[in-house]
């Protein structure tokens, strides 16, 4: 990457998901805060080899969707790691609700010091959240620390895809409060040089120019008037312009989305 980061704090980060950022992606995604929901953590889960003895390790696990779901779905052990106290609370009160509190553990903490020992998971999982994290290289060793040896490290993440200007890169980023995108090669090569054997890494970006129009839809015509009565049509203009440019970025193939499998 030869451009500059952003200066996104972890408290930045917070700020967005205590906030009504976080709302309104769940309004927009759903209670997997990911493109592509459920059955995008099907595919995740199927190429990870999850089962009903995979102790999955879901790095930025937010509400706890994904973790839900794998449990209910493969009878997995997920333990859910996350920075934000109100994605923390919401995700252990939604899952004792859900009755599975005893197979889902949730921790709160960062994931670039992951209060774990090393070699503890079957499978080290994140989807489309480590765009928010500075530090791409530690977070991707991290990940290598904890897996166990012969483990998979399986992650979706938005990815920079194509040339734009600087303040195109700029506005992208600033609007989503993310400090760069990876790109998948950097990605893999992140991985690799961890110590990680990629085994798989694919390029989704048609997928995602058409979920992020799709998004642009629901907020114009079925969550406006919510957006309007709960934040002001200050928050709701600044919202619509924000998914606008990254429709158009993602249409001309600038920014995109991206699935890495990696074995330790
Ligand atoms: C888009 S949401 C994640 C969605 C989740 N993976 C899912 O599919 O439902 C982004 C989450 O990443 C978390 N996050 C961002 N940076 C983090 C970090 N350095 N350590 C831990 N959590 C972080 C935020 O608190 C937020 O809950």
């Amino acid at each position: 990457m030869s451009r500059n980061k952003l200066d996104v704090t972890i408290g930045n980060v917070n700020e967005v998901y205590d906030g009504p950022g976080g709302i309104l992606w769940e309004m927009l995604m759903g209670d997997q805060i990911h493109v592509g929901g459920s059955e995008e953590t099907g595919i995740l889960a199927g190429k990870a080899g999850i089962d009903p003895d995979s102790h999955v390790l879901d790095v930025c696990s937010a509400l706890g969707g994904p973790a839900r779901h794998l449990v209910q779905t493969y009878g997995c052990r997920v333990t859910g790691l996350d920075a934000t106290r109100r994605m923390h609370e919401e995700a252990i009160r939604r899952t004792k609700e859900a009755g599975l509190d005893g197979r889902i553990e949730y921790r709160l903490g960062n994931a670039l010091d992951m209060p774990f020992p090393a070699n503890t998971f079957d499978v080290v999982w994140g989807q489309d959240a480590w765009c928010y994290i500075t530090d791409k290289k530690r977070l991707v060793e991290e990940c290598a620390r904890v897996l166990k040896p012969g483990g998979v490290l399986a992650f979706t993440d938005w990815l920079e895809t194509g040339p734009m200007t600087e303040d195109e890169w700029l506005a992208l980023n600033t609007f989503m409060v993310f400090p760069y995108m990876e790109t998948l090669e950097g990605y893999a090569a992140l991985c690799e040089s961890a110590g990680l054997n990629v085994a798989e890494k694919e390029d989704l970006s048609t997928d995602f120019a058409g979920n992020i129009q799709m998004y642009l839809e629901k907020l114009q015509n079925d969550l406006r008037q919510g957006v309007i009565d709960n934040y002001g049509l200050e928050m709701y203009d600044e919202v619509e312009r924000g998914i606008t440019l990254w429709r158009d970025a993602s249409a001309a193939g600038k920014v995109g989305r991206g699935r890495i499998l990696a074995r330790k």
